[in-house]
């Protein structure tokens, strides 16, 4: 990417969540007020400037175009941030784009207070599905030239997730867009599942093809990406890095491509039989009461069950289905649903359970004053519940995410600090770092970062730090 295109995104980038707030707190006060209620035109005169001022910045364009499309704002393609301190704003609006299946507003040079003025009472009318199902034509008749309202079915969301890729060709660039499209698609299979009570194998095969080539070409950024706990999307997030990581477990037992495909789709959808749970029991920040427990072990019989529904039973159907049932045996059988030690667990669940187990551990934070770190899954896993997997799968792990896995915060013996950002699949004790203090103790500034792709031969890990002995924000570092 070019140093102006950079500028350009770097100023949409700021700008998005400012756009974002004015927008929703001119819709919050035209829904009290009348338009031409003081408080709503002093917002008003600063959503023009706003735009003027977007006009000025971006020459080449022509347009503010906000677009809202699979969970995400894009401002003039380029996605806003949800950051914590939007996520109110982000959602309100979302919502209310939602309600009126508008997928974007296309705002155009010479657009005046009187075009805003009537748009926003449009807006606000078409809480009715009549209007939101006409709203483009009524803003023709109402003469406003220069605002258009895009309808959801209009949008082009691949063109979308496209925008989050162009920018970086090298291997890190390539892993977050499949990382990123990964996750925006399963939230769009997933809700089909809850509406259609089946998931579209087909959706799940395109997103994990990716996965499937970078693991085969040994490309392991992508796993380094499941370190990021975005937390707005664990839920996707999780689905898609149970699958990542168990292609890698597969890869690393010898799997061929084909099998690894499958896997990558049967662990795409391990727990789809969540959505015949009740969101109360799901969402439940605290313990499950016995009760809410027994349902929440449903979700493996459920999951098989839809994948029962799918019309002709193929190999990736039936390992679906298996992976689905299974994923929660246990190797000891201890796990659910209740079975006796007869039952043969398939080597895809065996698989999927590891991933998935190693995925969670670092999510929960029921048990636990803060989510355990990667690392210590993996010393947890390691340790005595290592007899609830099958021994060769959670070496394929070690092989999958090293020793270190990404976000580990660790001290080498010449006293470097260095984050794991991702395993190298030459050695499990040298993943991929970056350099986050030198042995004088000097950090290292944001624009100037230096990486060890992979640690070099010569150095050695002597310790791992705890959360608790560092001050660096590693999700924030592996995000970057
Ligand atoms: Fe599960
Ligand atoms: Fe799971």
């Amino acid at each position: 990417m070019s140093e102006i295109e950079q500028e350009r995104e770097d100023s949409l980038a700021e700008r998005g969540p400012q756009f974002l707030i004015r927008l929703a707190a001119m819709l919050r006060t035209a829904r009290t007020h009348d338009v031409s209620n003081q408080a709503f035109q002093r917002q008003l005169k600063d959503f023009i400037q706003l735009l003027s001022a977007m006009f000025e910045e971006d020459s080449g364009q022509d347009e503010v175009a906000l677009a809202a499309a699979v969970g995400y704002f894009y401002l003039n393609a380029v996605r806003i941030r949800a950051q914590a301190s939007l996520l109110p704003v982000y959602h309100w609006l979302m919502a209310e784009f939602e309600r009126r299946s508008l997928g974007g507003v296309r705002f155009l040079s010479g657009v005046h207070e009187a075009e805003l003025e009537r748009f926003f009472q449009l807006f606000l009318a078409a809480e009715d599905a009549a209007l939101a199902a006409r709203i483009a034509e009524a803003m023709r008749e109402a003469s406003i030239e220069h605002i258009v309202a895009v309808p959801a079915s209009a949008l082009d969301t691949d063109d979308l997730e496209a925008s989050l890729d162009h920018r970086q060709e090298n291997e890190r660039g390539r892993a977050k867009k499949v990382f990123w499209h990964a996750v925006l698609g399963t939230r769009r299979i997933v809700a089909r599942a809850r509406q259609n009570g089946r998931p579209d194998l087909r959706q799940a095969k395109r997103l994990v093809q990716p996965v499937v080539d970078s693991i085969m070409r040994h490309e392991y950024s992508v796993v380094g990406l499941t370190a990021l706990r975005d937390h707005d999307e664990y839920t996707y997030a999780h689905c898609v890095n149970v699958s990542i990581v168990s292609v890698g477990i597969g890869q690393a037992l010898g799997l061929s491509r084909q099998v690894l495909a499958d896997l990558g789709v049967a662990a795409l959808l391990h727990d789809v039989g969540k959505v015949a749970i009740p969101r109360e029991v799901l969402q439940k920040p605290g313990r499950l009461d016995a009760q809410e427990w027994h349902l929440m072990q449903r979700h493996p019989l459920e999951g098989a069950k839809m994948m029962s529904r799918m019309p002709g039973l193929t190999g990736l159907t039936l390992d679906s289905m298996r992976v689905c049932l299974e994923h929660h045996m246990n190797f000891d059988r201890t796990g659910y649903p209740d079975v006796d030690m007869e039952w043969g667990q398939a080597t895809l669940s065996r698989i999927v359970a590891v991933a998935d187990c190693f995925d969670a551990i670092t999510a929960h934070r029921t048990y636990h004053s803060r989510p355990r770190t990667a690392f210590e899954a993996l010393q947890y896993m390691l340790g005595p519940t290592r007899v609830g997997f099958d021994p060769a799968v959670l070496w394929g792990l070690v092989r999958t995410v090293g020793l270190y896995p990404a976000g580990s915060v660790l001290e080498t013996d010449d006293h470097h600090l260095v984050l794991a950002l991702s395993p190298a699949p030459g050695d499990v004790r040298r993943p991929n770092c970056r350099i986050l203090a030198r042995p004088d103790g000097t950090t290292l500034s944001e624009d100037h970062v230096e990486e060890w792709t992979p640690m070099p031969d010569e150095r050695h890990v002597v310790r791992v730090l705890s959360p608790e002995d560092h001050a660096f924000d590693t999700t924030e570092l592996i995000a970057a």
